[in-house]
């Protein structure tokens, strides 16, 4: 499996859903999360975000081990997105700050 972890928050570039053969990404008001149980491990998303936020699970960097968890809850929580939109404003301001955890919005 995949996961989404804390870059794409108040980013949401969104490139990564055009990728995904089976639709397992949910979007929320500023970050994406991926159902555990529809991601197929096909690797197409990873490359794809701007944000660099998707990693295997397994791959996951030091402190992202949380979003497991968040990506698993979200989703079941979260509509699916299939379509590319605009990343949110301010994104590219966004990409790369420290700490954006406590910005996620559910
Ligand atoms: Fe979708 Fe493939 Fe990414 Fe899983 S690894 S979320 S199936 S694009
Ligand atoms: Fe988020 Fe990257 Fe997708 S910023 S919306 S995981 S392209």
């Amino acid at each position: 499996t995949f996961v989404v972890t804390e870059n794409c928050i108040k980013c949401k570039y969104t490139d990564c859903v055009d990728v995904c053969p089976v639709d397992c990404f949910h979007e929320g008001p500023n970050f994406l999360v991926i159902d555990p149980d529809e991601c197929i491990d096909c690797t197409l998303c990873e490359p794809e975000c701007p944000a660099e936020a998707i990693f295997a699970e397994d791959e996951l960097p030091e402190g992202q081990e949380i979003f497991i968890e968040i990506n698993a809850d979200l989703a079941k929580k979260w509509p699916v997105i299939s379509e590319v939109k605009d990343p949110l404003p301010n994104a590219d301001e966004w990409n790369g700050k420290p700490d954006k955890t406590k910005l996620l919005e559910e």
